[in-house]
């Protein structure tokens, strides 16, 4: 019997995870089956001990079940208990481990992908939400010269920056981070400028002067498969000519979990082609 993963969410028809999956595991030789699960608002534990009474291995968990995964596992991962949020699953026995990789997916895309080293960069996170959160400490780990966290709400920026100070207190004070306001970017640029607010959703944008970008800026906004976004137009217009969205954090995070599940690095670079939508 082919050993079994999947990914539990709801919805979950969205899901890129099973076609994800299956392609890593037919280039990788691997004979694994990988289903999708909707799992009933409430339901979680249920869903997730059936499908461990079934044998299953492990599972990607998506919206809205990322905290439930992460009160359901007995060991986290130092980046999901800090994202407090789990996307990876994996079942040993008694025992499920609990891993976020969104963080290291990011770091990955943009360092081996994108050609973009962090170490030296000033780079500037907009927004102080779960997916910044997430991201942070890989960031941290790459000792850019400026890990700027800007948030809306300032106190959120300013929690993030704690969380980074108390957890890596050397490397936090050698990349000097910072929590700060919008208004408080006037006359600072960065190499590196993440888009992770959900101002997208509804149509907004955060107030981002075009003086963030340094020449030859990267712009990336964290979500993928929505062309030409509000910050990538944004970004466009002020003359950023190196743009990306997350597919490539999203393959990443996936070839991640692939590595940890069946110790074999599946290769991104088709996948990441195959998913791509073009910005514009
Ligand atoms: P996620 O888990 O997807 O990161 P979240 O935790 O709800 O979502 O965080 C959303 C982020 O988008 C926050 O940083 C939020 O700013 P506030 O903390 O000030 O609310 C940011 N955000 C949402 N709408 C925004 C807008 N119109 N302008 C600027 N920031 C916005």
């Amino acid at each position: 019997m082919r050993e079994r993963y999947a990914v539990i969410g709801n919805p979950i028809e969205q899901s890129k995870s099973p076609f994800i999956h299956g392609e890593f595991a037919r280039a990788c030789g691997q004979q694994i089956e990988y289903d999708r699960i909707l799992g009933p608002v409430g339901g979680f534990v249920a869903s997730v001990d059936a499908f461990r009474a079934q044998g299953g291995l492990g599972m990607n968990v998506t919206a809205p079940f990322k905290l439930d995964a992460c009160a359901y596992c007995t060991e986290l991962s130092l980046d999901a208990r800090l994202a407090g949020a789990v996307n990876a699953m994996k079942f040993e026995g008694k025992r499920v481990l609990g891993q976020n990789f969104d963080g290291v997916g990011l770091v990955r895309d943009l360092q081996v992908n994108l050609n973009m080293p962090l170490v030296g960069k000033r780079v500037l996170i907009v927004g102080a939400g779960g997916a910044s959160r997430g991201a942070l400490l890989p960031l941290l780990a790459c000792a850019p010269a400026e890990l700027v966290v800007v948030n809306r709400t300032l106190n959120k920026a300013s929690e993030l920056v704690d969380i980074a100070r108390l957890h890596v207190p050397a490397q936090a004070q050698a990349s000097q981070v910072q929590g700060v306001g919008y208004a408080d970017l006037q006359d600072r640029a960065f190499d590196v400028v993440l888009h992770a607010t959900s101002a997208g959703l509804s149509g907004q944008m955060p107030p981002l002067a075009n003086s963030v970008f340094a020449p030859r800026a990267l712009a990336y906004d964290l979500t993928y498969g929505k062309g030409l976004t509000p910050f990538l137009r944004l970004a466009r217009d002020a003359g950023v000519s190196n743009l990306a969205d997350g597919v490539g954090m999203l393959a990443e995070q996936a070839a991640e979990a692939f590595t940890w599940w069946r110790g074999v690095r599946p290769d991104t670079a088709q996948l990441i082609r195959q998913l791509t939508v073009p910005l514009t």
